[in-house]
């Protein structure tokens, strides 16, 4: 009989992520899987012994990379891959990746590094960002979720004040398509297949994220928006993705972010596709 790990992380308290676990722990135990959830700090990263007990697979919600990569240095298979979750996890990496691939996207720069205790202000460097992207602009941090670290600059009080506040902090300049303003759309891909799609819309925030007020509907995607999905998710080598895509000029799909690992509630109480079958699914393919 196989066996797997479900990993989420511990700390954190809103219920959203056990939710996210329990659906693929019924998902694998559906499919005849024994399943264990687990959080992160249930696992001992014990460098100087290896796991005791391996489970045939893992599925990792968390963003604990080096758990990640201990248990995959283990022998153990981990999904994602270590290495895609540490790629999407930084926004900054991430974008990096996607335009090696060259897929639309909005117009991005990555802050260079500055350390805290050190300014670049009167460098020049902070005028070429607004001369090239302009106001309004998205400023974006490499690591945040829920839209939470996702900032609208109207002017540049607020653009000198958010480069203050984020030195020693990876982040981007992104140009801000206003053609998309609270609305997007989340698209979940399993293993190179489209499984659900959805409409995020705001009425109250540029950010459609339901967290943070998006209402969702059902959506029938244009071939241009699965294509580029499907590609976005390549592109980082995420065999699971919740791919978020912008609507540029004419409507012209544009790559917002790849999340590895994309909260599947949301997207199955509107559609009703429970994408935890399809991930298990595929994963029982991968292995057999
Ligand atoms: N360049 C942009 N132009 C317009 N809206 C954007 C842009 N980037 C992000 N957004 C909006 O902000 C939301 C959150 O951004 P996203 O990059 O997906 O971060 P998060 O990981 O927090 O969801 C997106 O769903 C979208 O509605
Ligand atoms: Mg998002």
């Amino acid at each position: 009989m196989l066996s797997c790990w479900i990993i989420y992380n511990g700390s954190l308290t809103s219920d959203k992520f056990k939710d996210q676990a329990e659906l693929l722990q019924g998902a694998a135990e559906q499919a005849g899987v024994q399943v264990e959830l687990k959080r992160n700090y249930d696992v001992l990263i014990d460098l100087a012994n290896t796991v005791e007990y391996r489970p045939s697979f893992v599925v990792f919600l968390d963003k604990d990379i080096l758990l990640a990569q201990y248990l995959k240095n283990a022998g153990i298979a981990v999904f994602n891959d270590p290495d895609v979750i540490e790629t999407c996890d930084n926004k900054a990496k991430q974008y990096l990746q996607l335009a090696v691939s060259g897929v639309p996207m909005p117009e991005t720069i990555i802050a260079p590094k500055v350390y805290p205790a050190f300014t670049i202000r009167d460098s020049g460097y902070y005028e070429r960002v607004l001369q090239r992207l302009g106001l309004p602009m998205i400023i974006k941090e490499g690591h945040g979720s829920f839209g939470m670290k996702v900032y609208l600059i109207e002017t540049e009080q607020q653009f000198y004040d958010k480069t203050d506040e984020l030195r020693g902090v990876d982040y981007v300049f992104q140009k801000f398509i206003a053609t998309s303003r609270g609305r997007d759309i989340r698209v979940n891909i399993v293993g190179g297949d489209i499984v659900a799609a959805m409409y995020r819309h705001s009425e109250t925030d540029f950010r459609a994220n339901i967290t943070n007020g998006g209402v969702a509907s059902k959506v029938e995607l244009t071939d241009a928006q699965r294509a580029l999905a499907i590609r976005a998710a390549e592109a980082v080598g995420a065999e699971f993705a919740g791919v978020d895509l912008l609507f540029g000029e004419n409507e012209e799909p544009l790559v917002c972010e790849v999340n590895a690992a994309a909260h599947i509630r949301n997207i199955y109480n509107i559609t009703g596709v429970n994408v935890a079958d399809a991930m298990i699914a595929y994963i029982l393919r991968r292995l057999a």
